[in-house]
């Protein structure tokens, strides 16, 4: 098996909160993070795809290929966006590093052409980021009226 990467960059803005906490919750456990107008990271995104070099190709994944994908699926949707506001995909997600890596994770899966995809890692600065593998995982996604519907 082979590792292959492709990183990439976005700057975007989020507010975390939960809909369904009193302001004073929502500050004791978020603090700084649950600034009501939101704040802003410059985000960074490695994307792995494990696999067997083809023989002809010698491609595990076309690397130009992934980074379309990124870019298309991803980039372009969050880029310069609020990510509470701004992205269907996220829409009713508390947008931690966590939450969005896992949600990156089921859009990119279903695109790749070849290969398997092994982890999506995202940056939230230089110091924090986190690392998803894949493996099932809950999500609650609040509606308007806060009532929680459950994702895997
Ligand atoms: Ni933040």
């Amino acid at each position: 098996m082979v590792y292959v990467t492709r990183k990439c960059h976005f700057s975007a803005s989020h507010r975390l909160y939960n809909p369904e906490w009193s302001d004073s919750r929502n500050d004791e456990i978020f603090d700084k993070c649950n600034n009501v107008r939101g704040h802003g990271h410059n985000y960074v995104l490695e994307v792995t795809v494990a696999g067997q070099p083809d023989p002809e190709t010698g491609y595990v994944i076309d690397l130009k290929k992934l980074r379309d994908i990124l870019e298309e699926e991803i980039i372009e949707k969050v880029d310069h966006k609020h990510l509470n506001y701004d992205v269907d995909f996220l829409d009713g997600i508390i947008p931690t590093a966590e939450n969005i890596a896992v949600m990156f994770w089921q859009i990119i899966e279903r695109k790749l052409p070849s290969g398997k995809l092994h982890s999506v890692k995202l940056f939230e600065s230089d110091n924090n980021f986190v690392e998803y593998f894949g493996d099932p995982v809950k999500i609650k996604r609040f509606t308007a009226s806060h009532e929680a519907a459950e994702l895997v």
